[in-house]
């Protein structure tokens, strides 16, 4: 190995270093900021001494060079002020799009090194690339439209409804049949370029068929598998150019990307594949057009709730997918501040999948300064609630649903947080509307429980100028 080869090996191995203490350190959030910093250098180093490797070898024009410069600058404009400008709610749609540039680009890679190697006289292209570039021109061009259509769902720019037309089925599976044909007729050692382009011309469509029939809801395990895919892509794009930074990189994404869709499956007691044929969770649930009426449920008021929580000594605030929807997070950190200016210990409990996207929940209650001490794992959390005073749900339904703990409904088996446990239970949403899973909450019929109907911003807001009015503060 040359010197030259050889310092950027070894540059390629301390970046991979930086990006392994980079993930490490985003594990906990008293350390995440550190973590992002480190990755993002190590990421700098990588591309760094990429670009100084082809100046060195010289493998590239006067035109090249040009290129890769607009490339960059396009990039890097466009990445900066869309992460600088992208609100915390919309990341799960900005992480999509960069899942669909990592795909395409992934795909691009593979046929521009196809064309090259299938175009010269001087060199023969191997079956190892053959098969590389197979592999990404199916999974990096499914990427790219599935994570377009993934955003345009999230955004609202495409129903989040699951859209199912007639022969939706017939057509991607005739998709993956021209694709998977293609694939096994290249893999034989035909490097014939329009087969190569058939593959991914079907791997582009059915990406869109992929994606169009999940629900909206289902999008951020969508996103996560998505991302997954990106990795292995870039990974084998690494193959394809011989590129040890690439391959490093792109196993780093595919592999947390898998381990992350695992994990909210699990959280959610789904399989992926349920969640890649549809189940529950075709889309948020409408807001019921009416509260209900009287029934089994007991109704409360601001002022009830103040006082229940004034003069409790411990109150445990869980917050859910409501919480998000009405940006009500600086509000929950005001009432924990009063409560606790006032003697009263409050804990927040958050469930793995509360919300609509993983650490939905942590990174609202971090972005109102919720000190990250007070925000208990479910794990933590749940032997907490039978000393609690109070319980208070704000905007978070099926994590709480108890129904999870007996067989035959749609979230039998998804761990939930042990709410109705608390000595009393309130719970602040604007109506008896359903959640994600569309079924009822056996806890707003518990008679510890007193359901406060409001949006959670005014609802909250309402509480803390109860509390306040009755502590003098
Ligand atoms: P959900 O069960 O979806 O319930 C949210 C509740 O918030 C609704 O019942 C709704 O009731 C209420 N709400 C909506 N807007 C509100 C507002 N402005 N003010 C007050 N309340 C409002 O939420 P959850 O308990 O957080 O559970 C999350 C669900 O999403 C789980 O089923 C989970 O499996 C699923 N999911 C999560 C993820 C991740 S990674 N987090 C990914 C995919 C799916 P009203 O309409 O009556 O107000």
């Amino acid at each position: 190995m040359s010197t030259i080869n050889t310092v950027v090996a070894f540059i390629y191995l301390v970046a991979a270093i930086g990006f392994v203490v980079g993930l490490h350190l985003m594990n906990s959030p008293a350390t995440a900021r550190k973590g992002s910093p480190i990755s993002m250098w190590a990421m700098v180093a990588a591309v760094g001494v990429t670009l100084a490797k082809i100046a060195y070898d010289q493998t590239i024009t006067g035109i090249g060079w040009a290129m890769l410069a607009a490339g960059v600058a396009v990039g890097g404009f466009a990445g900066l002020r869309m992460a600088r400008r992208v609100k915390m709610t919309a990341i799960p749609q900005l992480v999509s799009l960069f899942n669909a540039v990592g795909g395409g680009a992934a795909a691009l890679i593979a046929i521009a090194d196809f064309v090259r190697l299938t175009g010269s006289s001087t060199s023969s292209i191997s079956t190892t690339a053959i098969v590389a570039s197979a592999i990404d021109v199916i999974i990096g061009p499914v990427t790219f439209t599935g994570s377009l259509i993934a955003a345009g769902k999230l955004q609202g720019w495409i129903t989040g409804e699951p859209v199912i037309l007639p022969g939706t089925r017939l057509i991607t599976g005739a998709l993956a049949i021209v694709g998977l044909g293609g694939a096994s007729y290249l893999f034989a050692g035909n490097a014939s370029m329009p087969v190569l382009m058939t593959i991914c011309g079907a791997a582009l469509v059915f990406g869109v068929t992929m994606v169009m029939p999940i629900g909206g809801a289902d999008m951020p395990v969508v996103i996560a598998l998505l991302n997954s895919f990106t990795g292995i892509a870039v990974a084998i794009a690494g193959f394809v150019i011989n590129n040890a930074g690439l391959i490093i990189a792109g196993a780093f994404v595919g592999a947390s990307g898998g381990i992350l869709t695992e994990l909210m499956a699990i959280a959610m007691n789904r399989s992926i594949l349920n969640i890649l044929i549809g189940g529950f969770g075709t889309g948020d649930a409408k807001v019921a057009a009416a509260v209900a009426a009287g029934g089994d449920i007991r109704r409360l008021g601001a002022e009830d709730a103040a006082i229940q929580m004034a003069y409790a000594s411990k109150v445990i605030i869980v917050p859910g997918y409501g919480l998000a929807a009405a940006q009500a997070q600086h509000e929950a950190r005001q009432l924990a501040d009063v409560l606790e200016a006032n003697g009263v210990e409050v804990l927040f409990a958050i469930h793995p999948v509360a919300g609509r996207m993983p650490g939905h929940m942590n990174v609202l209650l971090a972005e109102a300064n919720v000190p990250y001490t007070a925000l208990k794992e479910m794990d933590e959390a749940n032997p907490e609630f039978p000393t609690a005073d109070v319980a208070l749900v704000v905007g978070a339904n099926d994590v709480t649903n108890p129904a999870a703990r007996r067989p035959g409904n749609p979230i039998s088996g998804m761990p939930i947080l042990d709410v109705d446990k608390a000595k009393s239970i309130i719970v602040i949403k604007r109506s008896m509307g359903h959640g994600y899973a569309g079924i009822d909450n056996e806890l707003y019929t518990d008679p510890k429980t007193g359901m406060f109907f409001a949006d959670a911003k005014q609802g909250l807001a309402e509480i803390v100028a109860g509390v306040k009015s009755l502590v003098g503060a």
